[in-house]
């Protein structure tokens, strides 16, 4: 979608950057994505009113955070991205608490804080993707979830408008599941972690580090899981059993390491990623008698 002349013009009054005909396939760790115009949100306190513009003006949007966990349509998207900035370092440490903008990667804030002798992340050293993504799906690996520690989110309320402090108490973290809404815009988070020396916090990397290296495949294009499992089980495991690694629909693969990833090996398309994930989603129903939910979020139209 093309944000017309006279929009980008108030947008940049309200701060905000345009970049034309962005190629989503190069901001998405799957590779997939079609093309639209991108409004970088500079300032925080102008999201609002750039929110406001957007409706006015019937602008359909996005917020694209670290692009990790997303598949994007192909051709000319009907809608813009919104993203933030990336800030150096974007974080900081005061005693237990650590401030980081959710612009941040998710993994530099492991380690920013770990050599500040904090710990309780070391499972999250290896996902990819930005400190908000991770808060907005409450990521977790080996034991440990972000939302665990979140103590006060800085957020753009879709519901309200306006920009909002939420406490952690009155956040609900599930399993990949919170109780933002699709809109909120993640902007900065405080997070309450443990005291721990930095030696140790290495250890607990290293362990997770290499239990990922072994079981999943860190060198091709994916989004991570693409289902999320069910209480107790392991739908890759599932996948597996099922001998659909190595399953494809053009370039869209079920991994060979890791039967719950599904890789761009070359030019997969958004439709044939989708068509191996309803095609596996239905051997699995009929062997298993399992609906499997999405974790990765499609973005279709
Ligand atoms: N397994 C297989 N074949 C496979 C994959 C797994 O037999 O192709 C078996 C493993 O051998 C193991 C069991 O299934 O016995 C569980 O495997 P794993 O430890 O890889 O855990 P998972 O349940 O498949 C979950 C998360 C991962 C996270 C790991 C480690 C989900 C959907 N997946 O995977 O998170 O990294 O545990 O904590 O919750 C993600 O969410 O994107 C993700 C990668």
């Amino acid at each position: 979608m093309r944000i017309e002349e006279h929009v980008a013009a108030r947008l940049k009054e309200l701060g905000a950057e345009i970049r034309q005909g962005v190629s989503l396939a190069e901001q998405t760790s799957l590779g997939i994505g079609g093309a639209t115009d991108e409004i970088l949100l500079r300032r925080f306190d102008t999201i609002p009113e750039v929110m406001r513009v957007l409706a006015s003006e019937n602008i359909r949007h996005k917020f694209l955070g670290g692009g990790t966990n997303v598949l994007v349509a192909d051709g000319e998207l009907p809608w813009v991205a919104l993203h933030l900035p990336s800030t150096q370092p974007g974080m900081r440490v005061e005693g237990n608490m650590a401030y980081v903008d959710a612009s941040a990667d998710l993994g530099g804030m492991v380690t920013f804080c770990a050599k500040r002798d904090l710990g309780g992340m070391e499972g999250l050293i290896g996902v990819p993707g930005s400190v908000g993504g991770a808060l907005r799906m409450n990521a977790g690996a080996y034991g440990t979830q972000i939302g665990t520690h979140v103590r006060e989110v800085e957020l753009y309320r879709a519901a309200s408008g306006e920009l909002e402090t939420l406490r952690g108490n009155d956040i609900h973290f599930d399993y990949r599941h919170t109780s933002f809404a699709p809109d909120d815009v993640m902007l900065r988070v405080k997070l309450e972690l443990p005291s721990k020396p930095f030696k140790e916090i290495l250890a607990g990397i290293r362990v997770c580090n290499e239990k990922r290296r072994a079981s999943q495949p860190l060198n091709q294009k994916s989004a991570g899981c693409i289902f999320k499992n069910p209480p107790g089980g392991s739908v890759g495991k599932m996948i597996d059993e099922l001998k659909l690694k190595g399953h494809r629909v053009g370039d869209a693969i079920v991994s060979d390491r890791h039967a719950n990833f599904f890789v761009n090996a070359g030019q997969a398309s958004c439709s044939d990623m989708l068509k191996l994930i309803d095609d596996v989603r239905e051997r699995v129903r009929a062997a298993y008698g399992m609906e499997l939910e999405n974790e990765v979020i499609v973005w279709q139209n």
